[in-house]
């Protein structure tokens, strides 16, 4: 095999053509390197969905196994597209080595093509999870892609999405599900009868007094909140995390010095990093549009800058998972879990 040929070098070398190299055109210089950097951003992108889809398909499996490989597998991709991602958000600096004015240059030229034309962008904000309703600019954000492209992007939103399948794994956890696990429980607190959630596990009610005990008075509205969202399954609450699947998150969280939940409390902090790099990349995005081109709008169509903010402030895909934090306890305070539940979490 020749290295070229299996690289397919010849198209890929040769898909740079400059609009202002073209007969007529006065030919700028920085315009090479703003393509190239697209396509490099492309490249990567098709190397992320690769990634997402291959996760996608394997915790669409009814039963992936905690302790397993596949588990690992999970985790491993996730972090390569955490890897990935670093990188494009540092290939920022090379954009930035081309100045305002270089790039008017050529700018008029590729009117109306823009980064908000990247499918491939929007496929993986989707497969990851993000909603349609959760999309700034959701009456144009796909108004300049091809039908085929918005067909993927629509599928992707209605289909398996990481987030989605996520909230399922966290909804499968065992521990809670067997009552024999929990006889030896010591319950700290006894449960009230008149708790307005009922049938409460005697550990959560517990977790929540301790909680409870240790917010400052402006916070004691927090108590609510967990009560909303770690107990209240209504339908009609727009979330995609359910209670149980909350509740597995925190348990993970809070838990995740036994070797049991160490490959569940990746996965989980893989997501939040995934957020946080690609909250990274939105930021020096918007801030290298700023320098190029003001309070102008997009050649994409959008208003610019104004899209851009607030796409970077509402498009945190796992944000439901990262505001669980806000339930966390001081570790020496946590209940003591019955030996039943430690061998379990155990090697
Ligand atoms: C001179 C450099 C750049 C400028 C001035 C610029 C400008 C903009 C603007 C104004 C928007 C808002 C949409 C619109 O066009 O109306 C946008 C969106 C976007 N751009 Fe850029 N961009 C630049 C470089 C890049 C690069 C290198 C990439 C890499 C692929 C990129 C990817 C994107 C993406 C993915 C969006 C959509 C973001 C979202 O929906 O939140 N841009 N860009």
């Amino acid at each position: 095999m020749d290295y070229s040929e299996y690289l397919e070098l010849k198209k890929i070398i040769d898909a740079q053509h400059p609009e202002s190299f073209k007969e007529g055109n006065e030919p700028a210089h920085d315009e090479m390197l703003f393509i190239i950097i697209h396509q490099a951003y492309e490249l990567w992108f098709k190397q992320i969905l690769f990634e997402v889809n291959s996760v996608i398909t394997i915790m669409s499996k009814t039963a992936i196994d905690d302790n397993s490989a596949e588990l690992q597998t999970v985790v491993h991709r996730l972090q390569r597209v955490v890897t990935i991602l670093k990188v494009l958000v540092q290939q920022i600096d090379i954009l930035e080595t081309m100045t305002p004015l270089d790039f008017l240059d050529f700018r008029d030229m590729l009117r109306p093509a823009s980064g908000f034309q990247s499918y491939q962008f929007k496929i993986i904000e989707a497969k990851l999870g993000l909603k349609f309703e959760q999309r700034h600019g959701q009456n144009y954000y796909t108004s300049q892609l091809h039908q085929k492209d918005i067909d993927i992007i629509k599928d992707a939103e209605q289909g398996n999405t990481i987030l989605a399948l996520v909230n399922k794994w966290l909804e499968r956890m065992p521990f809670f599900r067997d009552d024999n696990l929990w006889k030896n429980y010591t319950p700290s607190s006894s449960v009230e009868t008149n708790h307005p959630i009922n049938n409460i596990h005697p550990f959560w009610k517990d977790y929540e007094n301790i909680y409870a005990e240790g917010l400052a008075d402006a916070e004691k509205l927090n108590i609510d909140n967990f009560r909303k969202l770690f107990f209240t399954s209504e339908e009609n609450i727009e979330r995609s995390l359910s209670a149980e699947a909350c509740r597995s998150t925190l348990f993970i969280m809070l838990y995740r010095g036994y070797p049991m939940l160490e490959l569940p409390f990746q996965l989980l902090d893989t997501l939040l990093e995934i957020d946080n790099q690609l909250g990274s990349w939105r930021y020096r995005h918007i801030n290298m549009v700023r320098r190029m081109i003001g309070t102008r709008i997009g050649t994409g169509g959008s208003t610019g800058a104004g899209y851009l903010q607030g796409s970077m402030d509402k498009h945190y895909i796992f944000k439901e998972i990262s505001q669980l934090n806000s339930f966390l306890m001081d570790r020496r305070k946590l209940p003591k879990l019955p030996s039943e539940i430690t061998e379990k979490l155990g090697y």
